[in-house]
């Protein structure tokens, strides 16, 4: 397993950020599960992640084999708190200067910079890589997350209407984002 960084959040945990690993599928399965139900800007309903343990560590093999793709994990004390996957968009030569990104963390979490140092991870991941554009969509109405991408450089170029329903029969719609990299 490979640790990218040792972090000491602005409250004194200790946040390690390391590349995912087989032993970590359900600490996994159970942050997608706690962040579903935290927040209505991810892309499944509450209780939707139905991955059995198996699934999930056949899902996580596949991320540690890909070259193009990588998953991050953040974890405090044993937990996984956050986790943050950036991929190329697909193995076709003319796509490969593109890549995709999604990220989350905990709830209990947020505002203590753990969302903004898995972002300098995956966008190193990126320049490593000779990615020379990271893309993503973000609820329009995620203004956190979206102050974080703005900080990084991220800019808005298109939005997608009704790119999300709920449950209740609401839409959501998202903006599509790039990060030109160097
Ligand atoms: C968006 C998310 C990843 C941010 O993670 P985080 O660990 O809270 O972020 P950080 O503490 O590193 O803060 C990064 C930036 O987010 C923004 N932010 C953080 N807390 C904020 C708050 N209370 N209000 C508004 N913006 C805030 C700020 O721009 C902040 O930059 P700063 O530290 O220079 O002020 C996290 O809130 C999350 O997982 N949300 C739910 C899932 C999600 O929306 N994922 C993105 C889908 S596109």
């Amino acid at each position: 397993m490979e640790v990218y960084n040792e972090n000491v959040l602005k409250d004194g945990q200790k946040l390690i950020i390391r590349n995912v690993s087989e032993d970590d599928a359900q600490g996994l399965i159970d942050l997608l599960k706690t962040v579903d139900d935290e927040t209505k800007f991810l892309a499944r309903e509450p209780g939707e992640f139905c991955f059995t343990l198996e699934q999930e560590k056949e899902f996580i093999k596949g991320m540690m084999n890909a070259d193009n793709n990588i998953l991050f994990i953040g974890e405090i004390d044993g937990t996984i708190v956050a986790n943050c996957s950036v991929g190329i968009v697909t193995n076709n030569k003319r796509y490969l200067h593109r890549a995709a990104m999604g990220i989350s963390v905990r709830k209990k979490y947020w505002s203590k910079g753990i969302g903004r140092l898995l972002m300098n991870e995956c966008i190193n991941w990126c320049k490593e890589k000779g990615v020379e554009q990271l893309e993503l969509e973000v609820v329009t109405e995620n203004s956190r997350a979206i102050s974080m991408y703005e900080k990084f450089g991220f800019e808005k170029y298109g939005t997608k209407k009704h790119a999300l329903k709920y449950s209740d029969g609401t839409y959501a719609d998202e903006y599509y984002m790039i990060l030109f990299l160097e």
